[in-house]
């Protein structure tokens, strides 16, 4: 009797082992928008064959293949019949009691489109035979070990071998830096869950809350929401905290009057939001920190106002630059609005950057004219504005002027003017970032869910949430 029990026992755990393997993602992926971007690359390549492999989740292998486990590799041959080849973890019925199923060369074919599979353990032996007769090989010269692999491969001198070796990266990242709409819809979902983990903290920050609850708040409505995880630490930082950048400690008490930088953004499919919110932890901004965040506003709105295809990524930036100078002159923040060297010491970085499978997205922003790269529809990019007046800031000038060309009595008079000012302003640290997607005829703000007004922000402040009942 008791021997049937365990035999029926074992026989349901299979079952239920194989009911649990079988419900992945990938059964449901859209294989054909990454075979069209697999064509596209391969229209742009002379010939030849591209040769990838990715030891380890790699975003670019994964917007060509759609494949997201590690251990694997694949070739794209535009001139051949068969023209995508996946290498990959063959199904092991031991392994999958441990970690579960593989996809294996069955699915890389069913569920990936490949036109061959074989076992990436056969990759170095099968390699050479794709190589036969190709004059160019493309790989990515991120690979450092793929890519002097190739390139002593092809010294042996050889008839009918490739001769050169170029780098793929440049034609992908062009591609990745306008996104399709199976892309767009994916990157609206890891906003949208993250403007609701946003509007859940609004409602229910208080004082005496430590830091790593409201991430934890944050990263909860997160997974609840289907988000795999966040798409980069996130960063909650009250009170002093709030004036450092990229602070992921997280650690700290918030005390009642800190205003809290919530820097957040879900990944979701592997895209991932940028979203960040500062708000009073108390539920009302005060008069020194309303003066600040609507500088803030101000400077993020125009420049989002900006945002059409043909203008300069830099002419974004610039004109949020150009209102936060005047709004820090108006507060005597700064002593001189043409200076090129005082707005940096409380806004010290560039305030764009492309948004995607990366949080800072592949592609460059510059350009020769010193507008920067042109806007087109497709694009996604952050603005991200910001004023941060720290302990740290008025000791860091020393270092910032020995870049500059300022004048050692010039900063002298500088210091002098603006120290009671920075006193009065003392850990306000104020962030402000959207999601910005350039449309045909403008812009669309793709997290505009999340209130960024003072008096929408307190609004929401009032309501309480079900998560600190
Ligand atoms: N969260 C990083 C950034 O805003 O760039
Ligand atoms: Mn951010
Ligand atoms: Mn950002």
């Amino acid at each position: 009797m008791k021997r049937i029990f365990v035999y029926s026992s074992v026989i349901l755990l299979f079952f239920f082992q194989v009911l649990a393997v079988y419900s992945f993602d990938a059964q449901n992926l859209n294989k054909e928008v990454f075979a069209k971007r697999r064509q596209k690359l391969m229209d742009k390549m002379e010939g030849g064959i591209a040769v990838f492999r990715a030891d380890a989740f790699n975003r670019d292998f994964y917007y060509l293949t759609g494949f997201d486990e590690p251990g694997a590799a694949c070739l794209l041959i535009p001139d051949a019949e068969e023209k995508f080849i996946l290498f990959v973890r063959p199904q092991s019925p031991a392994r999958i009691v441990w970690t579960g199923k593989r996809y294996g060369t069955e699915e890389a074919v069913k569920v990936f489109g490949a036109d061959k599979a074989y076992s990436m353990a056969q990759f170095e032996k099968i390699l050479p035979r794709y190589l036969m007769g190709k004059d160019r090989i493309y790989c990515s010269f991120n690979n450092k070990e793929l890519t002097d692999t190739l390139t002593q491969m092809i010294r042996r001198p050889r008839d009918n071998w490739p001769k050169e070796i170029s780098n793929v990266l440049p034609p992908i990242h062009d591609m990745r830096m306008i996104k399709d709409s199976y892309e767009i819809k994916l990157m609206r979902k890891a906003i949208d869950i993250t403007c609701d983990a946003l509007l859940e903290t609004m409602k229910a920050a208080e004082p005496g809350m430590y830091e790593y609850e409201i991430e934890a708040i944050i990263e909860y409505i997160f997974r609840k929401n289907g988000s795999q995880r966040p798409g980069f630490p996130s960063i909650v930082g009250s009170g002093p905290n709030s004036t450092i950048l990229h602070y992921d400690v997280n650690k700290h008490q918030t005390q009642d009057g800190d205003l809290i930088v919530i820097d957040v953004g879900a990944e979701y499919g592997y895209y991932t939001a940028d979203v960040t919110r500062t708000i009073p932890v108390n539920g009302k901004f005060n008069k020194k920190q309303k003066e600040i965040y609507e500088i803030v506003l101000e400077a993020q709105k125009q420049a989002i106002d900006k945002i059409a295809p043909g203008v300069g990524i830099y002419e974004v930036h610039y004109r949020a630059v150009e209102v936060i100078k005047d709004g820090l002159y108006r507060l005597g923040l700064i002593t001189d609005k043409e200076s090129r060297w005082q707005y940096r010491i409380w806004l010290m970085y560039n305030t764009n950057h492309w948004l995607g499978l990366d949080v800072h997205d592949v592609g460059s922003r510059g350009h020769d004219d010193g507008k920067g790269r042109r806007l087109e529809p497709g694009m996604v990019l952050t603005v991200e504005p910001g004023i941060y007046i720290g302990e740290h800031s008025l000791a860091s000038l020393s270092e910032t002027m020995r870049r500059s060309n300022a004048r050692k009595e010039d900063i002298a008079a500088f210091l002098e003017k603006v120290k009671p000012i920075v006193e009065k302003y003392m850990n306000i640290g104020v962030r402000i970032e959207d999601d910005i997607l350039v449309t045909e005829d403008g812009h669309e703000n793709l997290s505009s869910k999340a209130p960024r007004t003072i008096k929408e922000i307190e609004k929401w402040m009032k309501k309480k949430s079900y998560l600190n009942k």
